[in-house]
């Protein structure tokens, strides 16, 4: 590789370095630590093979999470998440199978969009749709075991 080819890479790889922290900088302004915690470093993605329960839900804003669940002795013992939606999406989604995991069903349902939200440190209004979407594919995933549990259906 000719010398300025070199000196020129390396100066692009600054700037789109130094681009991905200004970009982060701007985040940490809006998101709480819990929030920018998990959006850099997800938790629970990925399917179950042979859950107990399983939640779909698509939101107004087209989006889909999915959610299944391990129940053994009336408690969650795995669940785990999948979105084609936004970043908020898929931090929702990690936060509603961490509260989840440990939870007897009767507490995993009463895990709302507001639970979600306090427990993430709070979002921006455009993103607390994404908690509702998390929120409700959990309470569809607990519904699928104990229908009784889960009186409102909001996916339906
Ligand atoms: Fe659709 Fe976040 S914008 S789930």
């Amino acid at each position: 590789m000719p010398h300025d080819e070199g000196i020129a890479g390396q100066a692009q790889d600054d700037w789109v370095r130094e681009l991905q922290n200004q970009v982060i900088r701007d985040m940490e302004k809006v998101y709480s630590p819990v929030v920018m915690g998990l959006w850099k470093n997800p938790q629970n993605a990925g399917s179950l093979d042979y859950p107990d329960g399983y939640g779909q839900v698509t939101g107004s804003c087209g989006d889909t999470m999915q959610i299944w669940i391990r129940v053994r002795d009336d408690a969650v013992t795995e669940a785990t998440f999948w979105t084609d939606g936004c970043g908020s999406s898929i931090v929702c989604g990690s936060m509603v199978t961490i509260m989840a995991k440990g939870k007897t069903l009767e507490q995993a349902a009463r895990i709302d969009q507001q639970v979600v939200l306090d427990e993430l440190g709070g979002m921006p209004e455009e993103d607390r749709h994404c908690a509702l979407l998390a929120a409700d594919a959990l309470r569809a995933a607990v519904g699928c075991v104990r229908p009784g549990l889960v009186a409102k259906k909001p996916w339906r």
